[in-house]
């Protein structure tokens, strides 16, 4: 039987919750900051609760330069789940509003931070509460005063409407079960001139039958990854100008790419 949309977000945040757990309970006065209330888990829910996915989606050295991560800790390196670098796909400039879809632990927005300076602001949105616990201790820890995590789905941002200037987001949108409507809310809280710079995984061929309902091939960005053109229309449909992919080999499965994405909101 097909999963619900917010069935298939629980276990993927379960499945990340699990990934990042042992790193979180490492520091035990992150607890304190995971906000329950707010999350996409309840005491009915499966969330939070799972196994991780036994995959290896990440790379940080073939994805970043040494010298812009050598100063960040463990804790955001070793939870880096990217596929690419969207801080590198295009300058971010000083002064600039950021947001982070599916942020993670971080280290995306520490990033930008360094390069939107203190006259910008980062804002990175995740679903999983551990993954925004530990972000939120994260930023703490490098001094990164100019960014705030917040909880929340990417199909539902909690940002106000045209008040962003670049949308970020590393190896995400593919988790989504409703890309339509993430790309709806990415045009939504963009200003007029904004931008669009994401790093994702797409199929360069006909996705394979029979993929999606395996939860675990979900999580680790395969399953609900879809094809490149059908991508691109998706964020056009948005209502989104100029959109443009460029792919690069992606380890994950034969016929997978990663693909630096833009796109602007008119
Ligand atoms: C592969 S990890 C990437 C994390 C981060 N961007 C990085 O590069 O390390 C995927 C992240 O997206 C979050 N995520 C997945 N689907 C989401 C959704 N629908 N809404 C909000 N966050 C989501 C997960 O909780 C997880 O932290």
């Amino acid at each position: 039987m097909a999963l619900s949309p917010d069935e298939i977000r629980s276990q993927v945040s379960a499945s990340y919750g699990a990934r990042v757990r042992p790193t979180l309970e490492a520091s035990s006065d992150l607890i304190p900051l995971i906000d329950a209330s707010a999350s996409c888990c309840s005491a009915e829910s499966s969330c939070c609760g799972s196994d991780a996915a036994d995959v290896d989606i990440t790379n940080i050295a073939r994805l970043y330069a040494d010298t812009d991560i050598t100063d960040l800790p463990a804790t955001v390196t070793d939870v880096a789940f990217g596929c690419g670098n969207p801080t590198a796909i295009a300058a971010l400039q000083p002064g600039e509003v950021v947001l982070d879809l599916g942020s993670g632990g971080g280290i995306d927005c520490f990033l930008a931070a360094k390069m939107v300076g203190p006259d910008g602001r980062v804002y990175g949105v995740d679903m999983t509460p551990e993954m925004v616990a530990l972000a939120r201790k994260n930023a703490a820890t490098v001094g990164a005063t100019g960014v705030e995590f917040r909880l929340g789905e990417i199909e539902h941002l909690p940002i106000d409407s045209g008040s962003v200037d670049v949308i970020i987001s590393n190896c995400v949108i593919n988790l989504s079960p409703d890309k339509p409507q993430v790309f709806r809310e990415a045009f939504r809280v963009l200003r007029p001139g904004g931008r669009l710079q994401v790093s994702d995984i797409v199929w360069t061929q006909p996705v394979p039958a029979g993929l999606e309902a395996d939860m675990d091939q979900w999580a680790a960005c395969i399953a609900g990854a879809i094809e490149e053109r059908d991508y691109l229309a998706q964020i056009a449909a948005a209502g989104f100008t100029d959109v443009t992919s460029v792919t690069s080999e992606y380890s994950g499965a034969r016929g997978l790419a990663s693909a630096d994405i833009v796109a602007f909101k008119p």
